[in-house]
């Protein structure tokens, strides 16, 4: 059935969210504000009592809020029981991680795996199972016929993939009013399942792609892939601009007035990190070597290879602000998640510029938000400090590798009051550079010409 303007009527579910990390705390959430009665199962016992209540393990600006509402609502539980999940829903959404494997560049599907081969066998009547983890393109056919062949209920249950792009920071938002929603389905009829139950999304006017179960796959990887490609080349730029005294502000300003090209992601700095595009980038040349079509995604180690020579670059730029020497020398380092407005520290390119220049000798102190509780995990061989001033303090030179906006609302000149000398790296372009150098300051930023103070 549908609407006049062919939105489906809203048809609300028993769904299972499997997975509660990042992907799955935020989807069961938003499902449950849709108006569907979910269950949302992982198997960390603490995860699940901390999301049952209203709280979550990471930080993302307005998820509490949106679970809490959800869990008032009565429509939202938690629980570590297979058993409860597979009785409860008709409908199952995948969302466990896939990380890199450790002795290759190739995603690791053993949660995938062990989500189905635990799930099939509970299957004892019709069911829509949706992957939404990033899998590796051409997985989803075999998954699917391992599904069939385990379940009790057969061929009555059926498998199809709706890829997830939110960003962290924005992941609420992301969901709830995505760009667009990809399906891949084997049966439209799966399809108009899935368009029944977004309907509140699509309502909004969001476009609605159905494809095929191995493009939908591989809408993801290419997106992800032609995200840091994006990254990187304004990084690259960045390299000629450092060798040749141009600005790679001015110079992504300028193409991305080209509406082809456009501005956003063209932002040159320290590169790309957290969950997913650095592995999605690795895992998807390692699909394509599977394939044996590896050529075809060889400029993407190109891409991977700029990425990490950024971070080289930061810690070559503050041993020349440093005169040479690292050594011995106290470095202030604003940043440690590897964006703002998230407590992800997984593959951050500011924690890696730390513990490159703790490595060097130097007395590294660094200040985040919120991201310094997980860093001192990883990292607890450097200093951390409550307060970004304080983190200053004495400093010879002060790296700023997390654009947070409190870090932008920092004042030059009182800063430059507590520091021992005046220099900065700014490696993420997000300062107002001519306050700093109005102020006395050393600035050098990644990719812009050298401005002394
Ligand atoms: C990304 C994708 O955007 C999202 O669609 C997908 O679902 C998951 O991966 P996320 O990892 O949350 O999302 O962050 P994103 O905002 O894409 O930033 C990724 C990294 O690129 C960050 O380290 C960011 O600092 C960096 N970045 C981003 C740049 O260096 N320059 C830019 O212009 C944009």
């Amino acid at each position: 059935m549908t609407k006049a303007n062919d939105v489906p009527v809203f048809t609300p579910r028993r769904m299972t969210v499997i997975g509660c990390g990042y992907l799955g705390a935020v989807h069961a959430a938003a499902m449950a504000t849709l108006g569907h009665d979910v269950v949302g199962f992982d198997l960390d016992a603490s995860k699940v009592e901390l999301l049952s209540t209203g709280r979550t393990p990471f930080y993302e600006p307005g998820l509490d809020d949106l679970l809490s509402e959800a869990l008032a609502t009565g429509r939202l539980r938690f629980t570590t029981s297979y058993a409860e999940a597979a009785e409860f829903a008709d409908v199952f959404f995948l969302c466990v991680g896939t990380p890199q494997k450790k002795d290759s560049n190739a995603a690791d599907m053993t949660y995938v795996n062990g989500a189905i081969d635990t799930l099939a066998p509970l299957l004892t009547r019709p069911a829509l199972v949706v992957g939404k983890s990033t899998v590796p393109v051409g997985t989803a056919e075999a998954l699917r016929d391992r599904l069939v062949a385990l379940s009790p209920a057969g061929v009555d249950v059926r498998l199809a993939w709706n890829p997830e792009f939110l960003r962290e920071g924005f992941a609420v938002k992301d969901t709830l009013s995505p760009d667009r929603v990809v399906v891949g389905v084997d049966d439209p009829a799966d399809a108009d399942e899935l368009a029944a139950l977004y309907a509140p999304v699509l309502e909004l006017g969001m476009p609605w792609v159905v494809v095929d179960l191995a493009t939908a796959q591989l809408v993801k990887n290419a997106a992800n892939a032609f995200l840091a490609t994006k990254i990187s080349f304004i990084n690259a730029m960045a390299e000629l601009c450092e060798a040749t005294g141009a600005d790679v502000v001015a110079l992504a300003d300028a193409i991305g007035h080209d509406a082809r090209i456009g501005r956003r992601f063209l932002h040159a700095g320290l590169g790309f990190g957290g969950g997913c595009l650095p592995k999605d980038l690795r895992g998807f040349m390692a699909r394509a070597e599977e394939l044996g079509v590896d050529q075809a995604l060889a400029f993407l180690s190109e891409v991977d290879d700029i990425n990490k020579r950024r971070r080289l670059r930061a810690v070559e730029v503050t041993t020349d602000l440093l005169d040479g020497d690292v050594s011995g020398k106290r470095v202030a380092v604003l940043g440690a998640a590897f964006k703002p407005d998230s407590d992800d520290i997984r593959d951050s390119p500011a924690l890696d510029v730390a513990t490159l220049l703790h490595d060097l000798g130097a007395e590294v102190r660094v200040h985040d938000p919120k991201a310094m509780d997980k860093a001192r995990e990883t990292r607890p061989e450097l200093t951390y400090i409550d307060d970004p001033v304080e983190a200053c303090r004495d400093a010879d030179v002060v790296l700023h590798l997390t654009e947070w906006a409190v870090f932008r609302e920092l004042d030059p000149v009182k800063l430059g009051e507590v520091v021992k000398h005046k220099r900065i790296l700014e490696g993420r372009n997000t300062l107002d550079s001519g306050a700093y150098v109005r102020a006395g300051w050393d600035f050098r930023a990644l990719g812009r010409p050298i401005i002394k103070g």
